[in-house]
């Protein structure tokens, strides 16, 4: 049973009777992921169904985008990535890629009022940087708009992959122990290359959603997702909505997280250890 106020802004914007009514009021939102992060996958074959061309399969994601984005903020989910625009994507027929930037660049200005009204700060990864400088000052100006936000943090990937962030920070790492005159005694931990990345101070993803049944990663947030929790849906994104975000959230609360360890289920901090063994119960992984 929900306490008042919780997923209140959720359930603000759902009629009575939406098929997403019920599925909110199962989640717990004691038990929500921090992260979530999507691979929105599958614009081209939802066009491709429909004898449209593939950036007719790119618009069309655009809804699903702020549909996904505002059902995360009314939940109270801390932080949402999602895969926009990876380093390999250059690699499509320029006019593909032409569309992608004037859609980004739609939606920021489209959206900034309902990403203020949802209390949402807007952030970016990858080698975003690099982008034309029309994009590139879109996003620096919907960053800054947005930046004292308080509620959900939305992170594009734009002109992201996994290995080039893993690479820049191991090269933002090397460069500041040489100007330090440190090179030589040089040693990364695990949280010094963390915290190089380009989501440093994001908690790392509980929850990666993929759209269109493939199962890869894709060079995405490789490092951060060593304990994600994957659910690939065969849904394709254009017709991913509130209901299938919900379907996942749920999904993702019936998995057992051991990180490595053993399920507190299993092996209960009281369980005498030995009897279990002796009655044939595999309590260690
Ligand atoms: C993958 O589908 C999708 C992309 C490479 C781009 C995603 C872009 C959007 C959803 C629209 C704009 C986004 C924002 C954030 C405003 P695909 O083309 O690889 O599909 P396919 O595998 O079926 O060919």
């Amino acid at each position: 049973m929900k306490r008042a106020g919780e997923m209140k802004a959720l359930f603000d914007v759902l009629a009575t009777g939406d098929p997403a009514w019920d599925l909110a009021l199962a989640l717990d939102p004691a038990r929500l992921p921090a992260h979530v992060a999507v691979i929105m996958d599958g614009n081209g074959r939802w066009a491709r169904q429909r004898g449209l061309p593939r950036v007719a399969g790119h618009k069309s994601g655009i809804d699903p985008v702020r549909i996904i984005v505002e059902t995360c903020a009314q939940i109270g989910i801390q932080a949402l990535t999602l895969y926009a625009f990876s380093t390999e994507n250059w690699k499509r027929p320029q006019t593909e890629v032409d569309t992608l930037w004037q859609l980004l660049r739609l939606y920021l200005k489209r959206e900034l009022p309902r990403l203020q009204n949802n209390n949402i700060r807007l952030g970016a990864l990858g080698r975003w940087q690099e982008l034309s400088p029309a994009v590139r000052q879109d996003l620096e100006a919907t960053m800054a708009d947005t930046a004292s936000n308080t509620g959900l943090g939305l992170n594009l990937a734009i002109n992201y992959s996994g290995r080039t962030d893993i690479v820049d920070a191991m090269n933002r790492i090397v460069a500041r122990a040489r100007l330090a005159g440190q090179l030589d005694t040089l040693e990364v931990s695990e949280a010094a290359l963390g915290a190089a990345l380009s989501t440093s101070g994001l908690p790392d993803p509980d929850l990666l959603i993929r759209t269109s049944g493939e199962m890869r990663i894709s060079n995405f947030l490789l490092w951060q997702i060593a304990y994600a929790e994957l659910y690939v849906t065969d849904t394709l994104w254009p017709d991913f909505d509130r209901v299938h975000l919900l379907r996942a959230l749920l999904d993702f609360q019936k998995r057992d997280r051991r990180f490595g360890a053993v399920s507190s289920a299993a092996h209960p901090a009281s369980a005498d250890e030995t009897d279990a063994v002796g009655a044939g119960v595999l309590t260690r992984k």
